[in-house]
């Protein structure tokens, strides 16, 4: 057999490559559409909650009366982490990025997993629900650690969301935050074949264990290509400042080749329907905190990449609106990437689940473009 060098087709970044079939989302990427089991991301941000969407991706269906009371129960009893894991975030560095404590703290969890010895489906679920549970606790302690506050324990009586914005703040969110944090877990907690979901899977098809696979993906997640736009996005509404400078800012950028933080897409070449619910509640939550300095500079930011740059197909993506909500929440620029984390490793666990169920190992091929029957020259002569 002769080396690969280059009769077959290769598409940069696996760019349209079909790596799996699913049926846990779909996303059709000109129409602007996300379905999660076949129910459209609409519905479920309007009516449905965390841990609901959660069955529903994890299991099939949604969860009748008795399967959703044991999935919270099962949620709020595994909220702690290992005093270990305290004591590794009170001593860890201050300037440390919460993606790096929460990948390091994921690790150090399954040496203390009570079925780390065990990859079956049964304990990978086990592993996959609690690892749900703990991610929140992990981020909200160092979160206010590295801010000098006191830690502020998980509260059994609060739902996944709740509790999530509970334990970063210290105050029992009212109703309409505990509603538009579910939407934003929800919204977040599912995507096919993104980055970090493929690195989960790659790791999984080698039959090596769920923290592993879970690691991978939040290394992933963090990069600003992927989940750590969001972040990005912030810094990016702050450096511009004012709505009048948003147009110089934006065009020079472009002329720079420079990409916008929050735009574009490899699959959707339409507007990401994610984003368009969290810009209702950013524009919303903006007049309520009378804030709307962020949002009117990044609806000229919209406006002027979409005249640019629409017919291209580039769009604002999930991560464009989500940081000025964050904001306004009060939540530091450093957990918003880790709140991503936080849903997604919903969508990362149920993949990985879901191709468990028939695995075969990932492996790839590469074009070799290097030098043949090259001699080999003994270093006194080289
Ligand atoms: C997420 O995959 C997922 O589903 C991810 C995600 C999920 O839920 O898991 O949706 C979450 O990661 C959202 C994306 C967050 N990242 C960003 O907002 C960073 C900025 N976006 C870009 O870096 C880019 O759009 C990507 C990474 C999202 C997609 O990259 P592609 O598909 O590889 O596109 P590309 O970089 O090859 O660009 C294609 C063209 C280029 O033009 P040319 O140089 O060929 O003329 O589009 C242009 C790019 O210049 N372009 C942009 C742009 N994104 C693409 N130009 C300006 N600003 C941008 N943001």
């Amino acid at each position: 057999m002769a080396f690969l060098t280059g009769e077959v087709t290769y598409s940069r970044g696996l760019e349209g490559v079909v790596a799996a079939i699913t049926s846990i989302a779909a996303i059709d990427g000109e129409e602007g559409k996300l379905i999660y089991r076949g129910i459209p991301i609409e519905l479920l941000a309007e009516k449905s909650n965390f841990e609901e969407t959660a069955y529903l991706l994890w299991f099939g269906d949604l969860p009748k009366k008795d399967e959703l009371e044991n999935l919270k129960r099962d949620l709020v009893e595994h909220r702690e982490i290992p005093q270990f894991l305290v004591d590794c975030l009170k001593g860890a560095p201050k300037d440390t990025h919460p993606m790096e404590i929460l990948r390091t703290c994921v690790s150090m969890l399954g040496c203390f997993d009570p079925d780390k010895n065990d990859n079956s489906r049964g304990a990978n679920i086990r592993k996959s629900i609690r690892l749900t549970a703990q991610m929140p606790t992990i981020v909200a302690y160092y979160s206010r650690l590295r801010r000098g506050l006191e830690l502020v324990h998980p509260d059994p009586k609060l739902s996944h969301a709740q509790n999530l914005y509970y334990m970063l703040t210290g105050e029992v969110p009212n109703e309409e935050i505990s509603k538009l944090m579910d939407v934003i877990l929800i919204l977040h907690m599912e995507h096919g074949m993104n980055a970090s979901t493929f690195a989960a899977m790659v790791v999984a098809s080698t039959l090596s264990d769920m923290h592993s696979s879970i690691c991978a993906a939040i290394g992933a997640l963090r990069g600003p290509l992927h989940g750590g736009a969001n972040e990005r996005v912030l810094e990016m509404l702050q450096e511009i400042g004012t709505v009048e400078n948003v147009e110089p800012y934006i065009l020079n950028a472009l002329k720079e080749h420079r990409r916008i933080m929050g735009f574009g897409h490899r699959v959707y070449k339409a507007y990401d329907p994610r984003a368009r619910i969290l810009k209702e509640y950013a524009e919303r939550l903006s007049r309520e905190k009378g804030d709307t300095k962020w949002i009117e500079i990044a609806e000229k930011i919209e406006e002027v990449m979409i005249r640019e740059k629409g017919k291209k197909g580039i769009f604002p993506n999930v991560d464009f609106y989500s940081g000025i909500i964050y904001n306004l929440l009060g939540f530091p620029k450093e957990v918003f990437t880790p709140i991503f984390a936080i849903a997604r490793v919903v969508g990362w666990t149920a993949h990985v689940l879901e191709y468990l169920q028939a695995n075969r190992i990932f492996r790839p091929r590469a074009i070799y473009n290097g030098p043949l029957d090259v001699e080999y020259i003994p270093i006194d002569k080289r």
